[in-house]
């Protein structure tokens, strides 16, 4: 019996005491995941904080939801996220999209034209990780800055617009992330993102910030999300990654652009049904979790802290400024697959940046005793190699 055949039988309740016995640690964490009870079996999961799974309380919201048809807007659970979500980053209005990368793509699609140019970082996550959807879908011609910690330097914008000419893209749109995936959930500080969408908007750009982990930011700073928010036209964040809720982001902005927003959403396919039973835990996410946020930030700290200095690994602690921390090793002693597939028979799961380091992201079903567990898992991959 494989893997997959043990997580359909358990769904079955059927031979699950006998299989118990003959499956690894890993698997039996994601059957007690499956059933909804998350046993603690001893897995510390730093992939990334979207492995959070729902509250009990989103459970019951999604079980009681009220629904209706979504893409005719007749779903009250959905209006009432997208009304909270455009309120909390004080905006005129909010769509509920499938994923921050659709959310991404939508506004990229709004603020541009086939053939127009876009700027971006170089690190950007709509650069680097969304599968090339502003060239294949958006038509768009990047232009890309440096960030320092992934943030740009505004100085830097007006170096990469080009001039009125027959021969170049019109650049139209600039898009930011606040905090920066890549750069270790580095964070944009309100007078920096100030200064960006200042400058963009001197030489008539539209600005969209990709605020996937927004309240992180916030948190991080001790300040309102509005505060980052109003630095930008249209704002994107997620509801599935640190807050917990099981899938969904929100695209925010004006009326206007959030109408045409709509119709680019159905035009990607992202027109949602009865949708309601998603935005029920949407509305716990953006009520009851991004208060805790700052708890995943202070066990960040503290993996940092621990892991800095241990030999063959070194960590830029201040890059370390939310909830992601980004360690580099020393692929003379150990080679980064060697390591993270070691990492992972001792029961912590990490993902792998090559070509020296991996990622390690905190999250809700982190605690700081599990912090001990990681340490001395890679104290003891980094001894075994040395
Ligand atoms: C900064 C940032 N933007 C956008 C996304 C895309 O979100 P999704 O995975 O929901 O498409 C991510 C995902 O990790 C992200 O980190």
């Amino acid at each position: 019996m494989n893997r997959t055949d043990l997580l359909a039988d358990h769904d079955r309740g059927g031979l699950l005491l006998i299989s118990w016995l003959n499956i690894s640690l890993l698997d039996r964490e994601l059957l007690a995941r499956k059933r909804g009870c998350l046993m603690k079996t001893g897995i510390v999961d730093l992939r990334s904080d979207t492995q959070t799974l729902p509250t009990q309380e989103m459970i019951q919201a999604m079980a009681n939801a009220e629904l209706g048809d979504d893409v005719c807007r007749e779903d009250p659970t959905v209006r009432q996220l997208e009304e909270l979500a455009a309120s909390v980053v004080g905006k005129e209005a909010a769509l509920f999209v499938p994923s921050g990368t659709m959310g991404n793509l939508i506004a990229m699609k709004v603020h541009t034209n086939p053939g127009e140019g876009i700027i971006l970082e170089r690190d950007s996550h709509i650069y680097y990780y969304e599968a090339g959807g502003l060239c294949a879908i958006c038509g768009l011609t990047p232009s890309l800055i440096q960030g320092r910690y992934g943030v740009i330097d505004a100085n830097d914008i007006e170096k990469v617009i080009r001039p009125t000419n027959i021969h170049f893209p019109p650049t139209t749109l600039l898009c930011y992330e606040n905090t920066h995936n890549r750069a270790g959930g580095t964070v944009v500080s309100v007078e920096m993102s100030k200064k960006i969408y200042d400058t963009a908007k001197c030489h008539s750009l539209a600005v969209h910030l990709d605020g996937a982990r927004i309240f992180n930011a916030a948190a991080s700073q001790g300040v309102d999300p509005k505060a980052l928010s109003a630095h930008a036209d249209s704002v994107m964040f997620c509801l599935s990654k640190g807050l917990s809720a099981p899938v969904g982001s929100m695209l925010t902005g004006t009326e206007t652009f959030i109408e045409q927003a709509r119709h680019v959403r159905k035009m990607l396919g992202g027109g949602m049904r009865q949708a309601g039973v998603l935005a029920a835990a949407g509305i716990v996410a953006i009520i009851k979790m991004r208060h805790r946020l700052q708890e995943d930030h202070e066990t960040a700290g503290l993996l940092a802290k621990q892991l800095s200095g241990m030999p063959g690994i070194s960590i830029d602690l201040a890059s370390v400024q939310t909830n992601i921390v980004n360690v580099s090793v020393d692929t003379d002693i150990v080679p980064l697959d060697v390591f993270s597939a070691k990492l992972r028979s001792l029961g912590v799961l990490v993902s792998a940046r090559p070509p020296r380091a991996v990622r390690m992201v905190t999250h809700r079903h982190v605690t700081k005793d599990d912090v001990r567990k990681v340490v001395d898992a890679v104290y003891s991959v980094m001894s075994e190699c040395n």
